[in-house]
């Protein structure tokens, strides 16, 4: 089944967003305020995830979408993305059991060959523990970048349906790594910058997007309402006016 795309139909829109994708931006600088090196931001980093998967789950939102290693991360000094890499594989062994428990389907989304066995393993294992839960699914992007993604499903694309002329969104959007979710309602960006860094470059076309000056680590239950509050105040034209807004609103 493919979910319904914001530029082929207006989708419904909810108070509560459906789907939070968020930039957890800002553990380097947390650290580095604190005299602490930069690992210790990606350690508070962590506990920073689990609070607002909890949250997210409490306010009945469906997915939550995580960047938490890009495809340009692997720049980084080495022992940076090894460290990384490690919290992956600890956090993972660590909080499975605990969100299987909880309902929560477990995505986790990238070019995951550059991973070794052991973390790719254990991807595979809590994708499938856990992919009977409905609750909130939680995807987490690694080794992930958006202009990688769509390259990779035009690839599949063209290998599934070879010498179409004219292909259409339809056609790609299967094969696009977020397939499984609806597109994101909110975006949000901790840590102060405001770009996209190569996040979900396809599905963000109509998004909103939130930007916060907090950093990743003390990003919790009551930073997620503000951003949420924010939301709220937005009006969601999908490229109607405000005026045909009003008359649907009447209508209905
Ligand atoms: C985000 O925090 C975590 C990752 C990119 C893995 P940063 O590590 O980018 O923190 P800053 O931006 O340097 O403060
Ligand atoms: C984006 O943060 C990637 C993740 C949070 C995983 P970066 O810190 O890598 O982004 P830039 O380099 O400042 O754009
Ligand atoms: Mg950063």
């Amino acid at each position: 089944m493919t979910l319904p795309s914001s530029t082929l139909a207006i989708p419904e829109v909810s108070a509560v967003p459906r789907h939070v994708a968020v930039i957890m931006d800002g553990n380097g600088r947390w650290a580095t305020r604190r005299f602490l090196p930069r690992v210790a931001g990606h350690v508070k980093g962590v506990e920073a995830v689990r609070g607002v998967v909890e949250a997210c789950a409490l306010r009945g939102i469906e997915y939550l979408t995580l960047f938490a290693f890009s495809s340009e991360n692997w720049r980084r000094p080495a022992d940076e993305v090894s460290l990384l890499m490690r919290l992956f594989v600890t956090a993972l062994g660590r909080e499975v059991s605990k969100m299987h428990a909880n309902g929560i389907r477990l995505k986790v989304v990238g070019d995951l060959s550059r991973f070794d066995q052991k973390l790719q393993r254990m991807i595979a294992d809590a994708e499938r523990k856990t992919a009977g839960n409905t609750r909130l699914t939680v995807t987490i992007c690694a080794n992930y970048g958006g202009r990688w993604d769509i390259m990779q499903a035009v690839g599949k694309m063209l290998a599934a349906e070879p010498g179409v002329v004219g292909y259409t969104e339809e056609q790609l959007a299967p094969h696009l790594s977020m397939a499984h979710s609806p597109e994101p309602d909110l975006f949000i960006r901790t840590g102060g910058e405001e770009r996209i860094s190569n996040f979900l470059l396809w599905q963000l076309a109509y998004t909103e997007l939130y930007f916060t000056d907090t950093y990743w680590p003390d990003f919790d239950a009551a930073a997620l309402d503000i951003a949420i509050a924010s939301y709220q105040q937005r009006e969601r034209r999908f490229g109607r006016t405000s005026a045909q807004l009003a008359e649907q609103k009447k209508a209905s």
